[in-house]
């Protein structure tokens, strides 16, 4: 009681909000040295499927889309479990609740870097779907985010809130180190990579792409249902899927919804000139020399 009248009086200090794990800043509210460890000592199984997402880049979208594609179509789960114990995060708190209810084939998802994935899951041919999200729609999803989240801090303005995401001072870190840890890793054909984009623009596209990986081969008609159950339109109706399971306290929808928008491009409605090019000119920068090229311009 005493800490949800700390959150109601947005009285809350950064130190009091966040731990710090290996130099990544993660909310107390939904992290501790327990589900750390945890996940650290967690028996992936060959069958797992995790998607690895960074914050606001479509996590809750890959806790509906792999149920689906892994069970056929059938929108039971979807329907009936909240997504944070449908699909739970590897170092989140809820994973030690409801893991032994989980069925065989598993879908986790987590907003770890590579380098923090525990012993198993290396040894383990779990697979791993990555999700990217142009970092200029990001920033826009996160300032939003944090408006709303009580359990975060306020992010200021989005001048400032830009400058904390530039320098990583945000949930678990800079996303290009995220992206960098994930791009070059030693995962072979275990991993697949996919865009937020790429989803928004086709989604039965991309849940084909997603089931041939997972060796599902599902039908026209399946891949069609599942589209029609991830659209932004019916995961925004789904209280399952929505937040709205959440006290006000905690996430205050009314301030911004957490399914906000769900288009690509939001960030032209706020990046001023100034902040496009300083934006533009420290990814740039943090991404030289790297052996990859971003699928979307930074211009
Ligand atoms: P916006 O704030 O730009 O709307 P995460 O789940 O990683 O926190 O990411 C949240 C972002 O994904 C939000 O972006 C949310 O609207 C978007 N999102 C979630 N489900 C979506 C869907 N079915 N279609 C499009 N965008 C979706």
């Amino acid at each position: 009681a005493a800490s949800l009248s700390a959150h109601l009086r947005g009285a809350m200090s950064s130190e009091e909000k966040y731990t710090l794990y290996c130099g990544l800043m993660l909310p107390k509210e939904t992290h501790s040295a327990e589900s750390l460890k945890f996940a650290q000592d967690f028996a992936f199984e060959d069958q797992d499927v995790i998607g690895v997402v960074y914050p606001k880049s479509g996590t809750i979208w890959m806790q509906e889309i792999l149920p689906l594609v892994l069970n056929g179509g059938d929108p039971t789960p979807v329907q009936t479990i909240p997504n944070w114990d449908r699909v739970p995060w590897l170092e989140e708190k809820r994973l030690a609740l409801v893991v032994d209810k989980m069925e065989s084939p598993r879908g986790l998802v987590t907003h770890f870097p590579y380098y923090l994935m525990p012993p198993s899951f290396h040894t383990s041919k779990a697979k791993v779907i990555y999700v990217m999200r142009n970092p200029k729609d990001i920033v826009v999803s996160s300032y939003y985010f944090h408006k709303m989240a009580e359990f975060l801090d306020k992010p200021g303005t989005f001048d400032e809130f830009m400058e904390k995401f530039l320098e990583g001072k945000v949930l678990f870190g800079k996303w290009t180190d995220h992206v960098k840890s994930w791009r070059s890793t030693d995962l072979g054909d275990r991993i697949m990579y996919i865009t937020y984009e790429e989803m928004v623009q086709d989604l039965p596209a991309a849940l084909r792409r997603i089931s041939d990986f997972l060796g599902r081969n599902l039908s026209e008609e399946a891949i069609q249902k599942i589209a029609e159950h991830c659209s932004f339109a019916t995961m925004k109706r789904n209280s399952m899927s929505n937040f709205s399971l959440v006290p006000k306290v905690y996430m205050n929808s009314d301030t911004s919804p957490f399914l906000r928008k769900g288009i690509v491009g939001d960030w032209k409605n706020h990046f001023s000139p100034e902040q496009l090019a300083r934006f533009s000119s420290v990814i740039r920068k943090e991404l030289e020399g790297e052996n990859f090229s971003l699928p979307w311009s930074l211009d």
